[in-house]
């Protein structure tokens, strides 16, 4: 806990100390824009009732006290104390020596895996549920999506084999996005597809959709029929491909995230679909945010100089056969009841080709991840109170 507080020279910076003579450092503005108390953030609904505009850019500190686990200071914009809880003020420090900015990390709460996903080695195993338990029982379905958010990918069987079932999976965490396939699209063979998935061809891991922007963040893929030969959906970690390419060829990593690939689709004469964004995006602190990875939709790379064009296709070559790897993939054949469901940012989905004979028909949609992480953490609020 903190065990003293003072103020630098002209009160622009709190200093804190906790017992372990650890330093945690403050400004006065960082301070005064998260001030909790019921004229700067609404009580009701937590919200900020001012703007960075409202706080005079000499904001300085006067006083500072400890009193009973708060940390108590007088500004000068203010005649009155606005306190910080000290768990508060730690749990939001910003004050660290470690390096912000890596060349590559993972999101917190994200556990890449390989194909020992199946097998259930390494402490990763593929979250499965059945529907009606997902349906009535909170501790099942909460730890079915704490596993869906670290893993990316998830299965739920014995639901019921009905058009639209893949609506009531979606229900469970989060709101559909419509596009220009629908609310939901059939995944059968046509006579004339508008989209390759739309055949029985065999079809490489790839992220959905990566000609949208944004891109669609998760997918369900729900089976209704299955009985012809082959089909199977296999599914890949494109972050562990991330990592695998950062490992063995750090150039080829960078070229990938630095510049844009472009993809397209113009599959049917109303839709004209364009984005620029890279096949590996970083945030700007070296986190891993998306993998767009699509043979079928990449469009002519334009946006890589001449000069490291050949560094960008032997990395673009070298993630492909990491995608391309039975030892990264995890394949399964879904029963007509079943679906899995990827996040669309992170995970590659393929299919197996399969043969005339017998039937597969599949429905799929386009759940938005922030419903997961929002239902994930009110829930996680929810047992930590209880
Ligand atoms: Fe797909």
């Amino acid at each position: 806990m903190i065990s003293s507080v003072s103020l630098s020279q002209d009160g622009d910076i709190l200093i804190c100390e906790d017992d372990q003579g650890q330093v945690m450092r403050f400004h006065a503005l960082w301070l005064r824009d998260n001030a909790s108390d019921p004229a700067t953030r609404s009580p009701q609904n937590g919200q900020r009732l001012i703007t960075i505009s409202d706080i005079p850019d000499t904001i300085a500190m006067r006083t500072v006290h400890l009193d009973d686990g708060l940390v108590k200071i007088r500004f000068n914009d203010r005649d009155d104390f606005i306190s910080y809880e000290e768990a508060w003020l730690m749990h939001h420090c910003y004050d660290r020596s470690d390096a912000m900015i890596a060349d590559l990390r993972m999101p917190p709460d994200v556990m890449t895996w390989d194909e020992h996903l199946a097998k259930g080695m390494d402490n990763a195993v593929m979250p499965e549920a059945k529907f009606a338990d997902l349906k009535t029982n909170n501790h099942i379905l909460f730890s079915w999506l704490e596993g869906l958010n670290r893993f990316g990918v998830a299965k739920v069987t014995d639901g019921p084999i009905k058009s639209g079932a893949l609506m009531d999976v979606a229900g469970l965490f989060g709101y559909v996005r419509e596009t220009n396939y629908g609310k939901w699209f059939e995944v059968r063979t046509e006579v004339n597809p508008v989209n390759l998935a739309y055949t029985g061809l065999g079809l490489q891991a790839h992220t959905d959709n990566p000609y949208r922007d944004p891109v669609p963040t998760m997918q369900i893929l729900y089976c209704l029929e299955n009985s012809a030969e082959g089909g199977d959906s296999i599914v890949v970690d494109g972050f562990r491909c991330a990592q695998r390419l950062h490992a063995e060829d750090p150039e080829g990593f960078d070229v990938m995230r630095r510049y844009c690939a472009r993809f397209a689709y113009e599959g049917s004469s109303d839709v004209a679909l364009h984005a620029r964004r890279p096949m590996i995006e970083c945030t700007p602190d070296g986190e891993l945010l998306t993998i767009r990875f699509n043979n079928r939709s990449t469009a002519p790379l334009t946006d890589i100089p001449f000069s490291d064009m050949p560094a960008y296709y032997r990395a673009y070559r070298r993630f492909a056969a990491m995608v391309d790897d039975p030892a990264m993939q995890v394949a399964f054949k879904l029963e007509p009841g079943e679906c899995f469901i990827v996040d669309n940012t992170r995970v590659l989905h393929a299919r197996r080709g399969y043969s005339g004979e017998g039937s597969r028909w599949l429905q799929g949609c386009y759940p938005d991840k922030d419903g997961l992480r929002s239902t994930l953490a009110a829930m996680a609020k929810q047992r930590a109170v209880s």
